[in-house]
């Protein structure tokens, strides 16, 4: 039996295809550029001449110098790096361990965070709004004199909510502290730029921005104490050991600068594509609730959930059930062994669990057509209306 694939493709946040353009360079590369960067002959210049314009082109995009650009297997390792690496060096200089990280990070923080605490590290979690926003004077509540990171994204993966990373990057500064931003969601859709928002670290991915899989990128601001996690080479200035993938680099550097060139034209695209989903959805159903709606907020998210008090629905259900109409969404939480894990990020927003547990996000991208939303909105309804309502709630 043959499985049936989804038609329409509406998680944008989870990965995105690759541009046609990106792929061709890949391959291109992949064929023509086949010495090691480290390597003195001309086979192994010529990958480094590659590798550094690429340096040069991922930096110019965020504001850095590429003596602060350096290349990693994606957005996962750039946090981990990030937070163990600046966690690990300022316990060993200033003997410092308490971190301050936001309740609604991606794992690939919170679980470094975990595994540090494992390590004598403390931690305290920044609270959210019910939109879940920080709000910067909850951060200098929870910072001690042992506090060596603090770490908050720029844009949320599950509800997209931007949060004020300019005010907390200035309240790290006044405390000498180091500050991190995962901005993995952030880059392509609106301008992320280093001088303008002050982070120390940075971590970007290329998937996110129609570049390939297994690629990404810490920035590391002049100054930073921040100790290495692969060694055994001395490749990116000894910041990251092992054999730098050219093809996969030049990729990401032609995404980054496709993404820079149309961004604007995107932005308004996903917007309104946004703004016709929360319609048809808003017109037709009641009991629904939209996720981060009142704050500032990534035009190409959308994330919804079910008042449990009217409906008796799981996020599993409703995705297999639009899968089965050719929709691919997602829960926009974690999926463990095939099931669906309660949403730290509704959670920390004060989602009750039942509601959290009935939750789908949408999200669109330079590929996705009105068509498609007004046909996935037009499912999605029907597959709600269906449900059964609990007693009482009409
Ligand atoms: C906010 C955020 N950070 C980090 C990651 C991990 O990036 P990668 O898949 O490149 O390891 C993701 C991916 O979903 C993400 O959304």
């Amino acid at each position: 039996m043959t499985k049936k694939r989804s038609h329409i493709y509406l998680d944008y946040s989870a990965t995105t295809p690759v541009d046609p353009v990106v792929t061709s360079v890949i391959s291109e590369h992949l064929t023509t550029t086949i010495g090691n960067a480290s390597s003195i002959h001309a086979f192994g210049r010529t990958a480094k001449v590659v590798l550094e314009e690429s340096r040069e082109v991922v930096a110019n995009s965020i504001g850095a110098e590429p003596s602060e650009l350096f290349f990693t297997s994606g957005g996962t390792e750039a946090d981990n790096h990030a937070v163990i690496g600046a966690a690990l060096a300022q316990q060993r200089d200033h003997g410092k361990n308490h971190i301050v990280v936001s309740s609604i990070e991606h794992h690939a923080v919170l679980h470094c965070v975990e595994y540090l605490l494992r390590s004598g590290f403390t931690a305290s979690y920044i609270p959210v709004d019910k939109d879940g926003l920080i709000h910067t004077k909850e951060i200098e509540k929870l910072i001690t004199r042992q506090t060596c990171l603090i770490s908050v994204m720029h844009s949320n993966n599950e509800v997209g909510t931007i949060q004020p990373v300019g005010e907390i990057s200035e309240l790290a500064k006044r405390f000498g502290i180091t500050f991190h931003s995962d901005t993995v969601q952030s880059i392509g859709k609106i301008p992320v730029n280093v001088n303008n928002l002050g982070m120390d670290l940075l971590s970007i991915s290329a998937h996110k921005i129609y570049g390939p899989k297994g690629i990404g990128a810490i920035y590391i601001r002049k100054g930073t104490n921040l100790d290495a996690l692969l060694h055994g080479g001395s490749q990116e200035r000894k910041n990251r050991a092992g054999t730098e993938n050219i093809p996969l680099i030049a990729g990401f550097a032609k995404a980054i600068e496709l993404a820079d060139v149309h961004r604007g034209k995107v932005f308004t695209h996903v917007s309104s594509l946004k703004s016709t989903l929360k319609k048809i959805i808003a017109q037709s159903l009641s009991g629904i609730i939209i996720n981060g709606d009142g704050a500032d907020a990534l035009p190409h998210i959308l994330n919804i959930s079910l008042d449990s008090t009217i409906y008796d629905v799981e996020s599993e259900s409703l995705l297999l059930n639009m899968d089965l109409q050719g929709v691919a969404v997602s829960s926009g939480s974690a999926c463990t062994s095939g099931s669906i894990q309660p949403s730290h990020v509704l959670n920390a927003m004060g989602r009750d669990v039942k509601t959290t547990q009935a939750t789908i996000r949408f999200s669109f991208g330079k590929f996705t057509t009105m068509e498609e939303v007004e046909q996935a909105g037009k499912i999605f309804v029907s597959i709600v209306q269906s449900l059964p309502r609990k007693k009482g709630s009409n």
